[in-house]
């Protein structure tokens, strides 16, 4: 009996160990508002208003970057990752990747500039 007892308190450890969140492939945001995404996914390394950092890595800036005001380049960069960058694509709906693309490029690149489309993410997301 008392193996039991000792059995079944080692397996409700272990389930609640499983419920911490983690930054792994399972991970998924859930935030769906342009700068709520952007708060949680892109400023701890291009920060704030959108002006990058240099020290231990290098941020580029994304405020006053030419080539963010291109939709495609940046939602590809989001999307596929490079380098340093994470990929998104599997934290990120479709939905998601345009509402943080169109923040971006509407708060630091252009502020007309037209709003990034699912369309357009379904494109250059590599399956
Ligand atoms: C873990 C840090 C990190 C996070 C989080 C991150 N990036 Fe980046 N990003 C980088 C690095 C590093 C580069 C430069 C990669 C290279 O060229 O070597 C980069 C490059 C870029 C570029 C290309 C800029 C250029 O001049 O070519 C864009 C656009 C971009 N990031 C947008 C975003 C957006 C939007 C998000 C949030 C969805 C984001 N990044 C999240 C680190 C990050």
């Amino acid at each position: 009996m008392r193996k039991w007892l000792w059995m079944a308190a080692l397996f409700s450890a272990a389930a609640g160990a499983a419920d911490v969140p983690q930054m792994s492939s399972g991970y998924t945001f859930a935030q769906k508002d342009g700068k709520a995404l952007y708060a949680a996914s892109c400023q701890g390394c291009h920060m704030a208003k959108g002006e990058g950092a240099r020290g231990a890595g290098f941020y580029p800036k994304l405020a006053g970057n030419p080539l963010v005001q291109s939709p495609e380049y940046i939602v590809f960069r989001v999307a596929n990752g490079y380098r340093g960058m994470p990929a998104f694509a599997g934290m990120m709906s479709d939905e998601q990747i345009a509402a943080v693309t169109t923040y971006v490029r509407q708060s630091f690149a252009k502020p007309d500039a037209p709003a990034t489309t699912v369309e357009d993410v379904r494109k250059l997301r590599q399956q």
